[in-house]
């Protein structure tokens, strides 16, 4: 029987592969194993219970602010254990976080195929997102499998000289994540204090945008907010000390907005459901709220994802105070621009991801 392991560590890598874990268990020819990292701790939690995913094995590598080194360094020294131990014949890996890539190295000192998951997004700059984008290019020279979820990505992967026998489009994991995470009966007391007024959601925790990017892009949500009355925003805010301490100076003591605690994904995609615009720097945020045809400002410079650009339900603002202002603005004002945004797409995949993951690696 086929043994395969598959490797995660923080919130968005558990998203995208919990419900992969739960299909490859259906399949009675492959040995499932899970590991995860604990790179994040409390935020990982929260996605493995909702999925039911009961990991085998839990490096708990997690510090307060730790920094890349800290995660890298801990667990290169441990994952060589389990390795050893398990000795998958595939180890699977998701997108691009420290986890990914360390893990990814991991497996190449021990000559262990590695299949990618969520491979080919890019940005071609190694600065941003930082490390993201070096994290997933490294990933994509060890990986003996590339599950690419579109087929632009799938392009990057060819055009950097991959092998197309081994490049398989997939579509996003994400999208068979949110199928089972939307509901049309959903309540929730933070929507209850929006009540009729518009929506806002909001998320930030880029390790590039720590400091001063971050100072502009809450001092510009700030002025908007003071400025529009109507309209409440909610936040759940990364566990990042650093993330905290910048929100609690720039939007502490704001009436309009509520900054709670991370939020479960059952609740995470359901706000972003209901929301009438998203600013957020995050990754898979850009592929969920296209779904809903819900407007997001990427507060970022780059973007990996410009398929949800591409169909007009992502704009790319940046980081300054300016031009985050400007365009929180007009899609608040102007209901012609707002409309231009506000149209259902899915780029990004049908929901069946996993089964076709999961079929390649019976075959
Ligand atoms: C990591 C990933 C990033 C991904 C993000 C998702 C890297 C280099 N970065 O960044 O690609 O977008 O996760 O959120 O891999 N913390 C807790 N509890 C938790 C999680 C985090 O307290 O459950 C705090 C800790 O103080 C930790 C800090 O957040 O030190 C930063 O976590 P870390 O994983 O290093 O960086 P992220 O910014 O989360
Ligand atoms: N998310 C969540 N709870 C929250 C904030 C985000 O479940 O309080 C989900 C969100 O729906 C998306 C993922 O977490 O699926 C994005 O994670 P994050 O922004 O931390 O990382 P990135 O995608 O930028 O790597």
């Amino acid at each position: 029987m086929k043994k395969i392991m598959l490797v995660f560590g923080t919130r968005p890598e558990a998203i995208k592969m919990c419900p992969l874990v739960n299909e490859l268990k259906k399949r009675k020819t492959l040995q499932t194993v899970v590991c995860v990292t604990g790179q994040h701790r409390e935020m990982l939690e929260q996605v493995l219970h909702t999925f039911g995913v009961i990991p085998d094995y839990d490096l708990s590598i997690m510090k307060d602010s730790q920094t890349l080194f800290d995660v890298a360094v801990n667990i290169l020294e441990k994952m060589k254990g389990v390795l050893e131990e398990v000795r998958p014949d595939i180890v699977l890996v998701h997108g691009d976080t420290s986890t990914t890539f360390v893990t990814a190295l991991a497996c190449f000192y021990l000559q262990i195929a590695v299949g990618h998951v969520e491979a080919g997004l890019r940005t071609y700059n190694i600065y941003s997102p930082y490390p993201e984008e070096f994290n997933r290019q490294a990933v994509g020279i060890i990986s003996k499998y590339h599950f690419a979820p579109t087929a632009l990505a799938k392009q990057h992967l060819l055009q950097e000289g991959k092998k197309e026998d081994t490049i398989f489009v997939t579509g996003n994991t994400v999208i068979d994540a949110m199928r089972y995470t939307v509901t049309e009966n959903y309540h929730h007391q933070e929507l209850d204090w929006v009540g009729d007024n518009r929506m806002i959601f909001i998320t930030a925790h880029r390790r590039e945008n720590l400091g001063e990017p971050m100072h502009h892009m809450f001092r510009a949500i700030r002025k908007v907010l003071d400025e529009h009355p109507d309209v409440r925003a909610i936040y759940p805010i990364h566990m990042n000390p650093l993330v905290r301490k910048i929100a609690e100076e720039e939007l502490g003591n704001c009436q309009q907005i509520h900054i709670i605690d991370p939020i479960d994904v059952v609740d995470c995609h359901n706000f972003e459901a209901r929301c009438h615009i998203c600013l957020t720097d995050s990754g898979g945020i850009q592929e969920e709220c296209p779904s809903y045809g819900k407007p997001v400002l990427v507060m970022r410079d780059t973007t990996e994802r410009p398929e949800g650009i591409e169909a007009g339900t992502l704009k790319l603002v940046g980081t300054s105070e300016d031009t985050i202002y400007e365009w929180f603005t007009r899609l608040l004002d102007d209901e012609e621009a707002y409309n231009k945004m506000a149209h259902a797409s899915n780029p990004y995949g049908d929901g069946h991801a996993c089964e076709r993951i999961a079929d390649i690696l019976e075959n």
